[in-house]
């Protein structure tokens, strides 16, 4: 695992954002596995301010998205396709027939699930994973469980996930309980891994991700077994991992 260290949010977002324009640039008609959360904003922004200034290309590009949550159609505020629209869709040149995300107000929640897989499959493998770490160490919604599932599932929120994510949503408002999620499988085919984290909150679960067991109760700590994984996280983030595993 290749473990980058940036002084702050703004230099984590910088660096990971040329690690994807990189790729565009060498494979034009990459397929990007994409993000939601707040770790990926700045990403976002860097790659939006580079289209505009310097015309990265994405017309070519596919994208493929983690998770979404069930129940939530694409116009909600809430959504992650409204999430994905506001913050980078909009303002880069993708090809809307050319973006993924699970259809979280699907009649069929089992179908969605197949439907899913199967673009995976013909699309796949994904190019560059981008990945958030969730407090609990969760991936996309890949939460800590006796197992995991390698295919895209619909999971029921942990309580700390529901926790963290409130703050996204009005109070009062009735926050979805299940999220549709792509499964380890995509994930760990994925020809590179590209994981964000930001903050002194994220310290003690990036430490496990990287240097705990290897164990379902930590999703994230898969990664170990991957080839190609780089860690972009700022000074706090890292704080508790010893200094000669960064770069
Ligand atoms: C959500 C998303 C994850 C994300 C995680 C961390 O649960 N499903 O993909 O990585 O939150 O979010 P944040 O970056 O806001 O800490």
């Amino acid at each position: 695992m290749r473990i980058i260290l940036a002084a702050d949010y703004q230099d984590m977002s910088r660096r990971a954002a040329g690690l994807i324009a990189a790729q565009v640039a060498q494979k034009p008609t990459s397929l990007l596995g994409l993000a939601t959360g707040s770790s990926p904003l700045g990403i976002y922004r860097q790659l939006v301010a580079w289209h505009r200034e310097e015309g990265l290309d994405f017309s070519r590009c596919r994208t493929v998205n983690l998770d979404e949550y069930v129940g939530l159609t694409p116009d909600s505020p809430q959504s992650y396709a409204y999430f994905m629209q506001q913050n980078l869709f909009d303002h880069v040149n993708l090809d809307p027939r050319n973006l993924h995300i699970p259809q979280g107000d699907c009649a069929d929640p089992l179908e969605e699930c197949r439907r899913y897989d199967r673009l995976l499959t013909q699309l796949g493998p994904i190019d560059l994973q981008l990945l958030g770490i969730g407090l609990n160490g969760h991936i996309g919604f890949n939460e800590p469980g006796e197992s995991l599932n390698a295919d895209t599932h619909c999971v029921a929120l942990s309580q700390s996930t529901m926790d963290a994510n409130a703050r996204f949503f009005d109070p009062g408002q009735q926050m979805p309980t299940h999220a549709y999620t792509m499964g380890l499988g995509a994930i760990m085919t994925a020809k590179r891994v590209l994981l964000i984290a930001s903050g002194a909150a994220k310290a003690d679960i990036l430490r496990e991700m990287i240097c705990g067991k290897v164990t379902t109760a930590v999703p994230a700590s898969l990664l170990q077994l991957h080839r190609n994984v780089t860690v972009v996280a700022d000074r706090e983030a890292l704080s508790r991992l010893p200094a000669e595993l960064l770069e």
